[in-house]
C-alpha cells in the first residue's frame, strides 16, 4: 500500500503511478462509506488549518468539508487583509504559528514555490492548494478521479487540455500525473498562452505523444474528454492582452453539434465564459460532479496523510 503518512503534498510530480491507484482507491471506499454515514470518525481531535492568500470557493470549502466529514476540526486564517500578513509578517513566519495549533497546514499562495518554501519552515505536513502560476496537485488527483469515474479507466486516454496552460496551475498538474498513464495529450491554447517548456520536455521524456494546437476543434475532434480551463486574467501584467486572448475558447451548444461526438467536458471552475451555461444539461458535461469528487479525494489524502487509509 502507498504511504502518504507524514508527508507534504507540493508537485504532480511526487507522486508515482501506484500511489495514483492507492489513492483512488482509498477515495472511492470512503465515498461508499459516505452513502452510509453522513461522517466517519478517522481523525476526531486533529485539527486542519487552511491559509487562503487568493481567493479560493471549492479548495477551501471541500478540504474543510472533507476534513469535518473526517471528524477533524478545521481552523482558518481568513482574508490576508483581517490577518497579520496586513502588517506584514513573513510566509515562514505565519506557517510556523499556526504549526502550533494545527496538525496539517493546507494553503494557497500566489507565490510559485511557496508551499514547498511553507512546508520548509514547519514540521507538520503541508498541501499545495495553489501556488501562483505552479501546482495544484489536489485538483489534480480529483481531476484524475473523476476522470477514472466518467471514462471507467485511465487506459488509452487522448485528453485535450484547452485555455491558459501557461499560467493554470491546475494542468500543469494535471498533466505530470496523466503522463504516468501513458494519455495522448492535445494542449490546445493561443500562442501566448503554451505549455511550459519544461513541463512538455518532462511530457516527452516520457514518451507522451503530445500535440500542441490553437484550434481546439482538432483537439476535441481527436480526443476522448476535453478540459478547459479559464484564462487567469490575475497573471497578467498588460490587461490589453488578457482582452486580446479571452473568450479565444468557448464550449456551446453550437460547438457540440459541430463536434457530432459524444465527449466528457471538465473545468475545474471558476468559469467565465469558456463553457456555456446551456451545456451543463449535456451528459457529458462532468464538471459538477468533478466538485463533489473534490471531497472524496481530499478526505482520501487527509486520511491517508495522518496514517488512517
Ligand atoms: C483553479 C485554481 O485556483 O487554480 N481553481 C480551483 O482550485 N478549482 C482554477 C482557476 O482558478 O482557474
Amino acid at each position: 500500500m502507498t504511504t502518504l503518512k507524514g508527508k507534504d503534498i507540493l508537485h504532480g510530480n511526487q507522486f508515482s503511478k501506484k500511489d495514483i491507484d492507492g489513492i483512488i482507491k482509498v477515495a472511492s471506499g470512503l465515498e461508499k462509506e459516505l452513502k452510509k454515514k453522513d461522517s466517519l470518525n478517522l481523525l476526531k481531535g486533529k485539527i486542519l488549518a487552511t491559509l487562503f492568500y487568493e481567493p479560493s470557493t471549492r479548495t477551501r470549502l471541500s478540504f474543510e468539508t472533507a476534513m469535518q466529514r473526517l471528524g477533524g476540526g478545521i481552523i482558518s486564517m481568513g482574508s490576508v487583509e483581517s490577518s497579520s500578513v496586513a502588517k506584514g509578517e513573513t510566509l515562514a513566519d505565519t506557517v510556523r504559528t499556526v504549526s502550533q495549533y494545527a496538525d496539517v497546514i493546507v494553503i494557497r499562495h500566489p507565490r510559485t514555490g511557496s508551499a514547498k518554501e511553507a512546508a520548509e519552515a514547519v514540521s507538520i505536513p503541508v498541501i499545495n492548494a495553489g501556488d501562483g502560476t505552479g501546482q495544484h496537485p489536489t485538483q489534480a488527483l480529483l481531476d484524475i478521479y473523476t476522470i477514472r469515474k466518467e471514462m471507467g479507466s485511465l487506459k488509452n486516454l487522448t485528453i485535450a487540455m484547452v485555455g491558459d496552460l501557461k499560467n493554470g496551475r491546475t494542468v500543469h498538474a494535471l498533466a505530470e500525473i496523466l503522463s504516468l498513464f501513458g494519455a495522448r495529450l492535445y494542449l490546445v491554447s493561443p500562442d501566448s498562452l503554451r505549455m511550459p517548456a519544461e513541463i512538455t520536455s518532462h511530457l516527452k521524456a516520457r514518451g507522451i505523444g503530445i500535440v500542441e494546437t490553437g484550434d481546439m476543434m482538432q483537439g476535441a475532434v481527436a480526443s476522448d474528454l476535453v478540459y478547459m480551463t479559464r484564462v487567469q486574467k490575475e497573471r497578467f501584467s498588460d490587461l490589453s492582452e488578457y482582452e486580446r486572448v479571452k473568450g479565444s475558447y468557448i464550449i456551446n451548444e453550437e460547438f457540440l453539434k459541430r463536434l457530432r461526438k459524444k465527449i466528457t467536458i471538465l473545468h475545474p471552475l471558476p468559469r467565465v465564459d469558456e463553457i456555456n451555461p446551456e451545456v451543463d444539461g449535456y451528459a457529458g458535461a462532468a464538471y459538477f460532479r468533478q466538485v463533489r469528487n473534490g471531497v472524496f479525494v481530499r478526505m482520501a489524502l487527509l486520511a491517508m496523510i495522518f496514517g488512517e487509509r
